[in-house]
């Protein structure tokens, strides 16, 4: 079965790095159109997963763009669709990767006669996206023969939103858990770099966006010991450079200069995380699936995350982790200063965490359960 893979980013956010995983049992007979170029291509690349950029050209459908804009775009876009189109013919399956890519293949699809499949890694809810591109995504999205959701949790908000139940599977990320287990001597070395040895690390591992809620974690930073510290891995992956600022300023504000590092965009998540003593994911809206909180809890870390979405479908409060009420900065920090002062019981939970994480979310596994869903497809053809 050959596949076509498209996805509208150049950057490597989330989506992106589950699609690599997603690609490279099918690399001697895929391809990965991108939308964009940038710094995923390179990582498809040294995986020897074949890419193509498809356009350089900015397409301009934005989360809350209304219908006029959609529409505009979409005659823009009209060569882009003809060469998707025109490649699919190659292919067996056009696979949408994200939202724009859903766009651009479900028309492609129709022209060129091949079956879309869509992976949807999005909550599609009014939280996250406007009504219009809620509309045209689940419009479009009904029309694929199959989709492959994140998470109960984004499949539910689909299905929600107006989108049909019985083309929807779920299936969680992947993980190869070997990446995850780093030697003492190298968070020796990486802590001395920071310059935090006798500190608690704090780590937070997103693109710096507003949703993702790094100002909660500074806001309850201020009201933890002195001796915790935060470090902020991630940029501002989508255009997002006023939050870095105000995060910035916040710091600043509440003279935590010496307890946060903003470490930019990292690739040794990790080695990085391993040095961490304890793991927050603090998203202000539910988040789809959550890849930093599996990889926190396969590097056997205690996981603070926000109680909502796919998150809920990882983390059991008080059991491999604890799930905090989103934007409520004051619980959060009571939960970190319970997992600085009850050390044995926040190990006991990161202890659960790496066997429930190795034993859900492998990637052999879940790469089996893609791989069927598609020949089951390639059957009914
Ligand atoms: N990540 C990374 N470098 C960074 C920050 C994050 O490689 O500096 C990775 C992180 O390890 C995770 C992904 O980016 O695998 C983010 O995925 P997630 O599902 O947590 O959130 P998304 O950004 O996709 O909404
Ligand atoms: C998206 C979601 C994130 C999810 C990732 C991989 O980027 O925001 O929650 O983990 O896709 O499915």
């Amino acid at each position: 079965m050959k596949i076509f893979f498209l996805d509208q980013s150049g950057k490597p956010g989330g989506a992106e790095l589950c699609l690599i995983d997603i690609a490279k049992p099918y690399r001697d007979r895929c391809l990965v159109g991108l939308f964009a170029d940038g710094s995923f291509r390179d990582l498809l690349e040294q995986n020897q997963i074949p890419v193509q950029i498809l356009t350089n050209q900015e397409i301009q459908v934005r989360k809350e763009s209304n219908l006029t804009q959609g529409l505009a775009s979409l005659t823009q876009l009209a060569p882009l669709i003809t060469k998707v189109a025109t490649i699919a013919r190659e292919y067996d399956i056009i696979y949408a990767n994200t939202q724009k890519a859903l766009v651009i293949g479900a028309l492609a699809s129709f022209l060129s006669r091949r079956p879309l499949v869509y992976h949807l890694h999005d909550i599609l809810s009014p939280e996250h996206f406007s009504k219009t591109n809620r509309a045209i995504a689940v419009n479009l999205a009904n029309r694929a023969s199959l989709i492959i959701a994140n998470s109960q949790a984004s499949k539910a908000a689909f299905i929600e939103a107006g989108g049909k139940a019985n083309i929807v599977e779920v299936a969680y990320n992947g993980f190869d858990s070997n990446l995850y287990q780093i030697s003492a001597d190298k968070i020796t070395q990486i802590r001395q770099e920071l310059g935090f040895t006798d500190k608690f690390i704090i780590g937070h591992f997103s693109r710096l966006s507003p949703w993702k809620g790094q100002h909660i974690l500074i806001e309850a930073l201020a009201k933890t010991p002195e001796n915790t510290t935060v470090i902020l891995v991630g940029d501002a992956l989508f255009g997002e450079q006023d939050y870095i600022l105000k995060l910035h300023q916040q710091v600043a504000k509440l003279g935590l200069e010496n307890r946060v590092k903003f470490l930019g965009f990292r690739t040794d998540i990790p080695e990085l995380m391993s040095v961490c003593d304890l793991i927050a994911h603090t998203s202000t809206a539910a988040e789809p699936f959550g890849r930093v909180i599996v990889e926190g809890m396969l590097c056997g870390k205690p996981v603070i995350a926000a109680k909502a979405g796919g998150a809920t479908e990882i983390v059991e409060d008080g059991i491999n982790g604890f799930l905090v009420t989103p934007n409520q900065p004051q619980e959060l920090s009571e939960v970190i200063t319970q997992c600085v002062t009850e050390i044995d019981k926040t190990k006991m939970l990161a202890t659960n965490a790496r066997i429930s994480a190795i034993a859900r979310f492998d990637v052999e596994v879940i790469n089996r359960q893609i791989d069927e869903f598609l020949y089951r497809l390639a059957d009914k053809k």
